[in-house]
């Protein structure tokens, strides 16, 4: 397993480059299964799922070639509504096969998807569009089985706000008679980022980013051409590193409208935040000062960036509270900062977070992506060394990190075994 040995005490300096958006690519590559035609998707990052995906989606018959972020995939040779069990076991994203082979083939057989271990992953909400489109839902020895004799369209009322669910009934719709609407619908910009995919495709979805999407189904899809959105994660990850080691960076490569909670959260903090066309500068020039954070669905704050901005936090005078609304289960990293030296108490969905003047070096585990990063920032505070350990769950999400970072001055490396 690789491991990370990040020496503290480095400002970060410089420009760094944001890659593809994982959350977007994953679907998008999952929905090319609609067209069963050549298409070319670009700015596709390489991360660990991206790759685990494409095993699934060549083990079903697709032929994919990926270099320097573009992926040509030609799915017209599927001929199986089965994903690989041990591959689709390892990825939450290969859910989005439900949704790619329901669509396409009126039935799906996908392993329960597994995911970071940041609460109970549910799918009923998936399952819930799945059924009110026409398909007799069975699971058995963990497998998702989907029949559907025919696809109609119908009106979906989401019970809970899920991005996942929102995605896999497009995906499950966009070939079925008639015209389908979801309510409640999740509005992250990987949504429209997958809705455009769509209809680059020959599909007809309105209303992506709202929460109210309707997709009137059409007979056939083809192939085309696509450009997948800039990765809003991972560039609030370098914001809030940036601030972390009170540097001074510009971010390239972004959609800075994406970036609003954020950027609204750091100027709180007084961290100095300038929005440009595609990039954004991040610097900081006076002591920060003590927020309090709820995460909530776009365009509230991403739960995705709750455990590196606890990170930033810890080291801010204070009383800092983070309020964790999505994941119940998304404060398991808390300990290992505490072995750093932070101050924080974990009460239910909240942490109260007691800024303190240094954290010190130590080995800590990533227990998932964000919690991986979030470790990161905290070893490039810290005094001495840090070593996070289980690197590969970082990988799964962030391209380069190492050498993003060592292109802004931080002293990281990576220790493979
Ligand atoms: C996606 O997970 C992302 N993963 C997560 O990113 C992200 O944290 C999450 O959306 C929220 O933005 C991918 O895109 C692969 P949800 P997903 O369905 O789709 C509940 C990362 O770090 N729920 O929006 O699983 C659920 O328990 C990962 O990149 C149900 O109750 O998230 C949660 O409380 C981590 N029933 C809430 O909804 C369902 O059927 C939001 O989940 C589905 C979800």
């Amino acid at each position: 397993m690789d491991r990370l040995l990040i020496e503290g005490g480095n400002k970060l300096n410089g420009k760094v480059n944001i890659s593809g958006f994982k959350n977007a690519a994953l679907p998008i590559i999952s929905a090319s299964l609609l067209a069963a035609d050549k298409c070319t998707i670009e700015n596709i990052p390489s991360i660990r799922d991206v790759y685990i995906l494409m095993d699934i989606m060549k083990g079903m018959g697709a032929e994919v070639k990926y270099n320097n972020g573009t992926m040509d995939i030609d799915t017209s040779k599927i001929n199986t509504h089965k994903a690989p069990y041990e591959l689709a076991k390892k990825l939450r994203a290969s859910y989005y096969l439900m949704g790619g082979t329901i669509g396409r083939f009126k039935t799906c057989e996908i392993t329960y998807p597994g995911g970071c271990d940041i609460g109970t992953r549910p799918i009923d909400q998936h399952i819930k569009g799945f059924e009110a489109l026409g398909c007799s839902v069975e699971i058995q020895h963990g497998v998702i089985k989907c029949v559907a004799s025919e696809l109609l369209g119908t009106n979906i009322y989401l019970d809970v706000v899920s991005v996942g669910a929102t995605i896999n009934i497009m995906l499950a719709s966009v070939l079925a008679k008639g015209r389908t609407v979801i309510e409640n619908a999740a509005k992250e910009p990987h949504i429209v980022d997958t809705a455009n995919f769509l209809n680059a495709m020959g599909a007809d979805v309105r209303g992506a980013g709202t929460d109210v999407i309707k997709i009137n189904g059409v007979e056939k899809l083809h192939g085309c051409t696509y450009s997948v959105i800039p990765d809003q994660i991972e560039a609030g990850t370098y914001m809030i590193a940036t601030a972390a080691t009170g540097g001074d960076v510009i971010i390239n490569n972004v959609i800075p409208k994406h970036l609003e909670s954020i950027t609204a959260k750091l100027k709180e903090m007084g961290v100095e935040v300038v929005e440009y066309d595609d990039s954004i500068k991040v610097a900081v020039k006076s002591p920060l000062k003590n927020i309090n954070i709820k995460t909530l669905p776009y365009p509230g704050f991403p739960t995705d960036l709750q455990q590196p901005i606890t990170a930033l936090l810890s080291m801010v005078s204070g009383t800092s509270i983070v309020t964790e609304s999505i994941f119940e289960g998304r404060f398991k990293y808390v300990d290992e900062l505490k072995r750093m030296g932070a101050k924080i108490k974990v009460e239910g969905r909240t942490s109260i977070i007691d800024g303190v003047n240094r954290l010190s070096g130590a080995k800590v585990s990533a227990t998932d992506l964000r919690a991986g990063a979030s470790f990161v920032i905290a070893g490039l505070m810290a005094d001495g060394v840090t070593e996070v350990e289980d690197v590969y769950h970082i990988d799964r999400g962030y391209e380069r990190i190492e050498q993003k970072f060592i292109g802004l001055g931080a002293k990281i490396k990576r220790i493979s075994e």
